[in-house]
């Protein structure tokens, strides 16, 4: 990395961040020992597991018990919604521990990770994180539109509201992670700033379930991302750099130093890694960085600050190649083999 002539160093949220690698949250962030050999392959940032709702709502439930009834406790009804959330991460007090030894051990910022939907106490974390030392929060606003009474103004309505009670709550930085799956992505983009947002995290990868046809279960099955899913986040990118007040952080698909030379040209601020670094573990970040790095200075590029949104939609000679027309060129470019 030493030999790299470009600037790599970057600004996120208002941290100064060596490089635009960020491990996003993902099981490889949960451990202090995968922390740290992130931090020692160069990555620029961490964002560690979230905290879910749920997670928080069910302990909740369970000191409720402890304090009030123990007789009316029915371990069943509690315990059979969040098996795997136990599996997969253990508790606030062991995630607030995570994040006082992470800020501890590693050189690079932390950022904490929150994940629900609903307005509750449970977004106190936000606080108590930021007590901790996080450098900054990234609220996961994973929500299922799913009931059809409602609109999608309500809907949004309830991301807005949510962002607005966790900006309240907090002093550091914060960035909001959605799906793309909204009406018009770019205003509400807008929206999410306005309501408090110093980043966007683009885009959440919806895991779909799918049906076992033995057991007629509907079964969660999560499977890896591939370099093809950046292409949504890409366009997305390209289209909100500029004209949206917030960084943007791209998240999918990144699995190598060519995707992430991509979001930079398009406007990320930051480059996320998730699915990639699971694959080929925390070293994999050395390997995209030199493979960035060395694709900035065959280019002489001064820093990757100058290269950011060259890209972009308003930069670009053919700004429709974001849009439509892009379509209409893609299917009739299509040549079958036979
Ligand atoms: C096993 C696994 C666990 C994840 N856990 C979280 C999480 O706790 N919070 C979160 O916001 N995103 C989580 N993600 C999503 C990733 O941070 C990332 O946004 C997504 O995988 C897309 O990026 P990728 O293509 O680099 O994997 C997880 C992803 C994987 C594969």
């Amino acid at each position: 990395m030493n030999d790299v002539r470009t600037d790599l160093s970057t600004d996120y949220l208002g941290l100064s961040l060596r490089n635009p690698l960020v491990a996003s949250a993902s099981p490889l962030t949960g451990s202090l020992d995968s922390l740290q050999a992130l931090d020692e392959a160069g990555v620029g940032a961490v964002v560690l597991p979230s905290l879910f709702e749920e997670q928080v709502v069910h302990e909740a439930m369970i000191f409720g018990y402890h304090e009030a009834d123990e007789a009316s406790f029915n371990p069943e009804a509690h315990g059979g919604y969040f098996p795997a959330m136990d599996d997969y991460n253990t508790g606030a007090d062991r995630y607030l521990d995570l994040m006082v030894s992470a800020k501890r051990e590693l050189t690079v910022p932390v950022i904490a990770s929150l994940n629900g939907t609903s307005e509750g106490g449970w977004t106190h974390y936000a606080s108590a994180l930021e007590g901790e030392g996080a450098d900054a929060v990234e609220l996961n606003i994973y929500h299922l539109a799913a009931d059809p009474d409602q609109t999608a103004v309500e809907v949004e309505d309830r991301y807005l509201r949510l962002v607005e009670k966790v900006r309240s709550e907090i002093s550091i930085p914060l960035a909001v992670k959605v799906g793309p799956f909204f009406s018009s992505p770019a205003n509400m983009a807008r929206r999410l700033a306005e309501a408090g947002a110093d980043g966007l995290v683009l885009f959440n990868r919806f895991y779909q379930p799918d049906i076992d046809l033995e057991t007629f279960d509907v079964a969660p099955d999560l499977e890896l991302s591939t370099p093809v899913d950046m292409r949504l986040v890409l366009r997305w990118i390209a289209i909100m750099r500029g004209r949206v007040d917030a960084y943007l952080a791209a998240t999918s698909g990144v699995h190598d130093g060519v995707g992430a030379v991509k979001m930079i040209l398009v406007g990320a601020d930051v480059v996320m890694m998730a699915s990639a670094l699971l694959r080929y573990g925390p070293d994999h970040v050395a390997t995209v960085l030199a493979d960035l790095g060395r694709w900035f200075d065959d280019r002489s590029y001064e820093s990757v600050v100058q290269a950011r949104g060259s890209m972009s939609q308003v930069s670009v000679p053919d700004p429709s190649a974001f849009e439509r027309a892009n379509y209409v060129k893609t299917i009739s470019s299509y040549h079958p083999d036979v």
